[in-house]
């Protein structure tokens, strides 16, 4: 039998061209609305909007310091645990709502998300630094999770899977939400990722809390309140903006929650699980974790130098490398090395680093001053070993102005030196002997990591050697090893990068639902 197409009756949402003029203008209009615009974050609770901390944290621009985008107010103690009682509560109604009618909520979000795409671009762009294609794709993102749960969610809960039995008996297996979710979402992908994981839990039946990145509350607090407006009762979805510190473990060690999923650093998935796993005589519940990666592209000598250098330069500098998938380490052999680096250090000296809002921008800032520090720091590290190969240009003004890293790329001698990811547009480059292949491998699968890896050759056994030795969630041949698409690249990691289910694709809602058996003496 031929492979059947799964999800081939479906279709991804179009997002805008920038390269049509028709698309771009009015694009360009509609964000000029929200240069100036101010907005403000606060807890949404079942009750309503609560008043918080009352302290204001304002919220700088990661490309402009001096532009405030806004200001946020985090939760208190007390509200976390409010939260925590109206979800418990609500849980058994929601749970008892049609799918039908819970997956036409998450499609008229889609379509709401579609209607305010320039305000939540605009809030992509000024508070957390993204580029105009990277907002696009972003949003374009989270409507196809809306939609593809939406579908799934039906697919899987529609109806009772019948089994057999005697006669006189009905069996019959179904799916039911697992209770309290709490969603803890990263800065990274503020709209996809926050939304991915809600529109997850709440489909399938399930009452969430949603703790979002400290650095972008303010696009969080939009998409809940669209939320509301999509139909979504207010104590099925609440929102908790906060320091991870401080609510990470009021949250995740509270005997009331049945499930986290979480996309972050794999340290904090540890704290997660210790702290699920310390509850003492609570139900055991489900972790959902997809974390780092320390992500390798291996090319070999008949690879093509300049799809390497094309796919390599948006691999790793596309989003400032602040992508969980990003090529972090190049692999060249040592036949090809010289021709690739001088095209690649060629390449990175026209790349553009400036203003996200910017059409001509290829890489925007960092997310914020830690995040910069930090690589620069690393930077520096190699600089002194006189390892630095290349740097993209940087203008004083913008240093000075914002939390711009030139893309860099470094000398590796080999992947066990580095003993953390380094999420920015730095890449470490190593050379290798093709005798040394397998070491090559070994060396890659010892990190633990098990995220994203690129292959280029153009010889067809050495790519399917390198894929079945590798242990990694997503392996991408003759291509850039970024920007999974919803029901097309289903992604996510193993190992250290992850608990495995695989978001947007069709696995993936299962890790949110628990099976139960109806039997009937008829
Ligand atoms: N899903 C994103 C990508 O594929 C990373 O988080 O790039």
């Amino acid at each position: 039998l031929p492979h059947r197409l799964y999800g081939s009756d479906r279709a991804n949402s179009r997002g805008l061209n920038l390269m049509i003029n028709s698309q771009l203008q009015p694009l360009q209009q509609a964000l000029q609305a929200w240069d100036l615009h101010y907005w403000q974050a606060r807890p949404l609770l079942a009750e309503g909007s609560g008043a918080g901390t009352g302290i204001n944290h304002p919220v700088l621009s990661p490309f402009d310091r001096r532009q405030q985008v806004g200001e946020v107010q985090w939760s208190t103690p007390e509200q976390v645990q409010q939260a925590l009682n109206s979800a418990e509560t609500a849980f058994p109604r929601w749970n008892a709502v049609p799918v039908a009618d819970r997956a036409a909520m998450l499609r008229r979000l889609a379509d709401l998300l579609e209607e305010h795409f320039a305000e939540l671009m605009a809030l992509c762009a000024r508070e957390a630094g993204k580029q105009l294609a990277d907002g696009i794709a972003e949003i374009r993102e989270a409507v196809d999770f809306c939609r593809y749960y939406a579908s799934q969610a039906e697919h899987h809960m529609g109806h009772p899977m019948r089994m057999p039995g005697p006669t006189g008996e009905s069996n019959e297996l179904y799916l039911s939400g697992r209770g309290v979710f709490v969603a803890i979402s990263p800065w990274n992908f503020p709209v996809a990722i926050f939304l991915g994981q809600i529109t997850a839990a709440l489909v399938t039946g399930n009452t969430v809390l949603a703790k979002p990145a400290e650095q972008t509350s303010l696009i969080a607090y939009r998409c809940v309140e669209l939320m509301y407006e999509a139909g979504v009762p207010r104590d099925v979805v609440q929102l908790l903006p906060g320091a991870g510190r401080e609510l990470g473990p009021l949250l995740t060690g509270d005997p009331r929650v049945a499930g986290v999923v979480f996309t972050g650093s794999t340290a904090t998935a540890w704290q997660i699980n210790l702290g699920l796993a310390q509850r003492q005589g609570a139900p055991l519940a489900a972790l959902i974790a997809e974390t780092g990666g320390q992500n390798a592209m291996v090319v070999d000598s008949t690879a093509l130098p300049e799809q390497v250098v094309a796919d390599v330069v948006e691999s790793a500098f596309a989003s400032a490398g602040q992508r969980c998938s990003a090529l972090r380490v190049l692999f060249l052999q040592e036949d090809i090395a010289e021709k690739v680096e001088t095209l690649l250090f060629g390449a990175m000296q026209e790349l553009q680093v400036g203003d996200p809002r910017d059409l001509a921008t290829d890489v925007g800032p960092v997310i914020d001053e830690t995040a910069r520090e930090k690589l620069l720091k690393h930077i520096e590290h190699y600089r002194q070993m006189k390892r630095l190969l290349a740097q993209a240009p940087v203008p004083e003004q913008l240093r000075e102005a914002g939390e711009f890293v030139a893309p860099t790329a470094l000398r590796l001698e080999s992947i066990g030196e580095l003993d953390q990811e380094h999420f920015g547009p730095v890449l470490h480059i190593a050379r290798y002997r093709a005798a040394d292949l397998d070491q090559v491998i070994d060396s890659i699968n010892r990190c633990g990591f098990g995220l994203t890896f690129g292959i280029q050759s153009r010889n067809e056994s050495f790519a399917a050697y390198i894929e079945g030795r590798v242990r990694v969630g997503n392996v991408y041949i003759n291509r850039n090893m970024i920007g999974a698409v919803v029901g097309v690249q289903p992604f996510g990691g193993m190992g250290l990068s992850g608990t495995g289910p695989k978001a947007g694709g069709p696995h993936y809602l299962l890790r949110f639902v628990t099976e139960r058996t109806r039997t009937i003496n008829t």
